[in-house]
């Protein structure tokens, strides 16, 4: 299967180090551009040329293996600058936000037991029931927003029945996490508004659940019957006081699920299925393995798709101490205490050492060649159910006859703070039956 746009390398370099000389700042704005809207030639050019770019402001990654050695070397490169966001919002630590420390072991062990593997089969089922839903009430109307019509409503709908954790209503849950998402991972300037705005979603989102747990518990003291769910399962677990799972430990874990999802879940469903309709060969391959029974062989198309255009394409750390990254091969780079280390799986997972013919659309890659979840000591918690409901919204929505781009501007994706995918118009049926 042929690649649909080849990647031309070539220029950047040259461009940066002109407006370096010249202009620090534009330099830095130059790279940001290219980050967000020429990726994939950028990587291909820093890989070949420069595979660890060094600029004042930050250090991108771009070779597998150097992206691995950073992300699995948490206490030299820390998510320390996550930690001050996310503590703020929801009044104490969450796992994401602290590295190699007992409190991240803890919590993640106790959160890995709670998101049980054998629960996959049955999110799934929702997922699929919850997507319908939504295409059955758009199918009329001859297309689909398919981001606050589809793929929002599934991730919400996820978090009410199998996080337990509905919010007062999808709309307040889905207002909370944008608020929190959007201070901790797109707030670059700090701008104080943002950052308010999450530290209030978040006190009420905290506020939220700590009446809920009461009433769980109430309800398990009465003998009452709950929905098994991980909010059941967390305010039923007892564990000696030693141990230290207090409420605040649950009540910030239970946060951290939709904040966890509801906007990374959607935005890899957008960029799996622009990059799905982008290759009509690939599409028409991918709608007849919809239908086989076994879902494998249509996952496969998703993620091999989202490794064209990754919903996580950097993941910043703070480097701790002095090191030399990539060490006795040629590209050995001295990195300071207190760089910004910019890992980009995005360039790895192109990366041809690792990668066999990464510019061709093929679905026989290994697993262990796919960065969609992170890698290493904060390697993502919902990694399971998430592939299960990514692949099962994608699969009912191309299960629906004449699912096809729409022409810009209005089948373009739209996104919130240049990163969250917003709207994403598609046509569903017969052509020219939109209304
Ligand atoms: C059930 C849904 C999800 C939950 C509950 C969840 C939760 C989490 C949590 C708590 C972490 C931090 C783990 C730690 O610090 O040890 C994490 C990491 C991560 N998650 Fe998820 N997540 C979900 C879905 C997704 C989706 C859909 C994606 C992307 C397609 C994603 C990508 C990532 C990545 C890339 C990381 C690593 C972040 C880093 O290393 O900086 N997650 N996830």
């Amino acid at each position: 299967m042929g690649a649909v746009d080849q990647t031309t390398t070539g220029g950047h370099l040259e461009r940066y180090d002109e407006a370096l000389a010249r202009d620090p700042i534009s330099a830095f704005g130059l790279v940001r551009e290219w980050l967000r809207s020429d990726w994939r030639a950028l990587f291909a050019e820093l890989r070949e040329r420069r595979p660890i770019f060094v600029t004042p402001a930050f250090t991108v990654v771009t070779r597998f293996a150097d992206v691995t050695e950073v992300l699995s070397r948490e206490t030299v490169f820390s998510v320390r600058a996550f930690g001050p966001r996310l503590d703020a919002a929801l009044g104490g630590p969450f796992m994401l936000g602290r590295d190699a420390t007992p409190m991240n072991w803890r919590d993640k062990g106790l959160m890995q037991v709670m998101l049980d593997p054998r629960d996959v089969a049955g999110v799934r089922e929702l997922a699929g029931r919850l997507a319908d839903e939504r295409l059955d009430i758009a199918w009329p109307s001859g297309g689909v927003e398919a981001v606050h019509g589809l793929f929002r409503p599934v991730a919400l709908g996820v978090s009410a029945t199998y996080f337990g954790f509905p919010g007062p209503d999808a709309q307040t849950l889905s207002r909370w996490t944008r608020a929190i998402v959007t201070d901790g991972f797109a707030n670059f300037l700090g701008d104080p508004k943002i950052q308010a705005a999450s530290v209030r979603a978040g006190s009420e989102m905290i506020a939220y659940l700590r009446e809920r747990l009461a009433e769980r518990r109430a309800a398990l003291r009465a003998g009452r019957r709950l929905p098994d769910d991980v909010f059941t399962r967390l305010a039923a677990t007892a564990l000696p006081a030693e141990i230290g799972v207090d409420d605040e430990r649950i009540l910030i874990n239970m946060a951290g699920l939709p904040l966890g999802f509801v906007e990374s879940a959607p935005g890899a469903m957008v960029e799996a299925v622009e990059q799905l309709l982008l290759r009509p060969e690939v599409l028409a391959q991918a709608i007849e393995a919809a239908g086989d029974p076994d879902p494998a062989r249509f996952d496969r198309h998703v993620w091999e798709a989202l490794r064209f255009n990754p919903f996580f394409k950097l993941l910043p750390r703070l480097c701790e101490r002095d090191y030399v990254l990539a060490a006795g091969t040629p590209r050995a780079t001295m990195i300071p205490a207190g760089t910004l280390v910019l890992a980009a799986p995005a360039s790895a997972m192109f990366d041809a050492d690792v990668v066999a013919e990464p510019e061709e659309f093929r679905l026989d890659r290994p697993g262990h060649h796919q960065l969609f979840f992170g890698f290493g000591q904060h390697a993502c918690l919902g990694v399971h159910p998430a592939r299960a409901v990514i692949c099962e919204a994608v699969r009912r929505l191309l299960l629906r006859p004449g699912v096809r781009l729409l022409p810009p501007p209005e089948g373009r994706v739209v996104r919130a703070g240049g990163i969250f995918p917003d709207r994403f118009v598609l046509g569903l049926g017969a052509e020219g039956q939109e209304q």
